[in-house]
Parts: C-alpha cells; sequence; structure tokens
C-alpha cells in the first residue's frame, strides 16, 4: 500500500534521513523505532507530505505521490496524527473534527463526526467548548478522530503516547487496534518501544537517519543494541 525508496531529508546542513526504504502492506500495523533525533519524524512528515523529500521516492496505492500536496495525499488516504497533536486551542472540539474532513462535506462528514462523538464521550459532552479545556489524553482522542473524519486508508502516529496516563495510553492502544481491525493500515513512531512491538507485526529500526534493522517485531525485539536501550524492566 505504501512504498517509501531510498528517500533523502534534509534541512539545510543537517541530513535527517538518508536512503531510508520502508513499506506497509494493506491492513499491516509497522512501527518505526528509535531514538530521538533518529528521523522518525521527518520520515513521517516526509511521507505526509509536510516536509521535502531531496531525493527517492514515495508511493501510495500504486501511485508516486512525490509530488501530491499534503491535503491532496489526506483526500487519497493517508492521514497524519502529529507530533503533540497540533490541534487547535482557539477553536472548538467540533470544529477540530471538522478540520479532518478537507474537501468532503456534507452529511458523510456530519455522520463521521457523530460517530467520533458516540465513541467518545469526553469530546461529546465537550462538543461546542474550545479544544484549550480537554485534557492531554482527550486532546490526543481529538487529534486521532480528527485523521478519521479523513477516511483514512493508511494512518500514521508520531508518538502518540507521549504524555498520557498509562491508562490513557492502553486504551488509545485498543483504538489502534480496533481501527486496524476495521481495516485501516497503521504507521505509528513510538518511544514506547515495548507496546510498540507488542501491537505491531513488522518494524524497521532508524539510527542517525538510516534503517539499521527491519523485521518482524520478535526479530526486532531480539536486537540486542535496543533491548539494551529500550526494553528494559523500567518500560
Ligand atoms: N524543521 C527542522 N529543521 C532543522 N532540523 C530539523 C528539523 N526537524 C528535524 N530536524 C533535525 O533532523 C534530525 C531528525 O529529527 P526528527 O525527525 O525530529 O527525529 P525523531 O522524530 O526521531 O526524534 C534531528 O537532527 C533534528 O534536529
Ligand atoms: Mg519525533
Amino acid at each position: 500500500m505504501l512504498n517509501v525508496e531510498n528517500i533523502d531529508v534534509r534541512y539545510g546542513a543537517i541530513h535527517a534521513l538518508k536512503n531510508v526504504s520502508i513499506s506497509v502492506g494493506e491492513s499491516e500495523i509497522v512501527t518505526v523505532v528509535g531514538s530521538n533525533g533518529a528521523g522518525k519524524s521527518s520520515l513521517l512528515r516526509a511521507i505526509a507530505g509536510t516536509t521535502k523529500v531531496s531525493k527517492g521516492s514515495i508511493s501510495f496505492k500504486k501511485q508516486r505521490i512525490n509530488s501530491l500536496s499534503a491535503p491532496s495525499r489526506v483526500k487519497s488516504g493517508l492521514t497524519l496524527v502529529p507530533e503533540g497533536r497540533q490541534i487547535f486551542v482557539s477553536m472548538t472540539v467540533e470544529e477540530n473534527l471538522l478540520l479532518g474532513a478537507h474537501s468532503r462535506t456534507g452529511s458523510e462528514v456530519k455522520n463521521s463526526i457523530e460517530s467520533i462523538f458516540d465513541r467518545f464521550s469526553n469530546l461529546a459532552e465537550r462538543r461546542n467548548q474550545l479544544a484549550s479545556v480537554l485534557s492531554g489524553g482527550e486532546q490526543q482522542m481529538l487529534a486521532i478522530g480528527r485523521a478519521m473524519v479523513a477516511k483514512p486508508r493508511l494512518m500514521m502516529l508520531d508518538e502518540p503516547s507521549l504524555g498520557l496516563s498509562p491508562i490513557l495510553v492502553s486504551q488509545l492502544f485498543e483504538l489502534i487496534k480496533e481501527l486496524h481491525s476495521q481495516g485501516i493500515s497503521i504507521l505509528i513512531v513510538e518511544q514506547n518501544t515495548k507496546l510498540a512491538l507488542k501491537t505491531a507485526q513488522r518494524g524497521y529500526i532508524l539510527e542517525l537517519g538510516s534503517v539499521r534493522q527491519e523485521g518482524t517485531v520478535d526479530e526486532l525485539a531480539a536486537d540486542k543494541i535496543l533491548a539494551e536501550a529500550y526494553l528494559g524492566e523500567s518500560n
């Protein structure tokens, strides 16, 4: 479904991604793990079209999308829940959800929004309040809800568990599995490596802008450096 081949991302002198190739198949959950600064967010932004690639090819549903704008990529079924949520705190909860609709209008959007409110009663209770009143966990649900309104085929999530309590983290991962069971493919970047490896089927270890290893989650969990760095008892 998604094929990223040999892409580079540069920010001036910083060479953030070097020859990175990853793929996500139909109805797969794939994770990208790696330390801070490894290039995980740059990779997701490059796929979403909000960061430019200087080399390589990105294709989605067998079509090269390098030259598609970010909104066109959303329309084609590719959405990103960005790191830090990036919801609009001076807009209401409902207005934030409407932003996910992009070009879609009418009853279809209304139904999507109502189904988000059915699922998240905390959001429903606050639909006409500013998003700034939401807790961190509710803001993350709103960000995912907004991505769901776009009706994605592939949802990318950048560090969704960051700053959430353990209970909210497990609710979040239940939701991710549920979206997956509805046929949405998932590409997830997580600092909670243990949880990411538990949820995904396959993954990649990104290190200093390059893919150091790829494999099934069992293969990755057996990676010595990864195990020492992230899978200790404290996680
Ligand atoms: N907008 C930007 N401008 C300049 N450098 C950036 C920008 N975004 C990320 N970087 C740099 O690119 C590298 C990869 O960052 P990032 O993709 O955010 O990694 P990660 O998400 O794995 O922490 C880092 O060295 C970071 O400082
Ligand atoms: Mg990041």
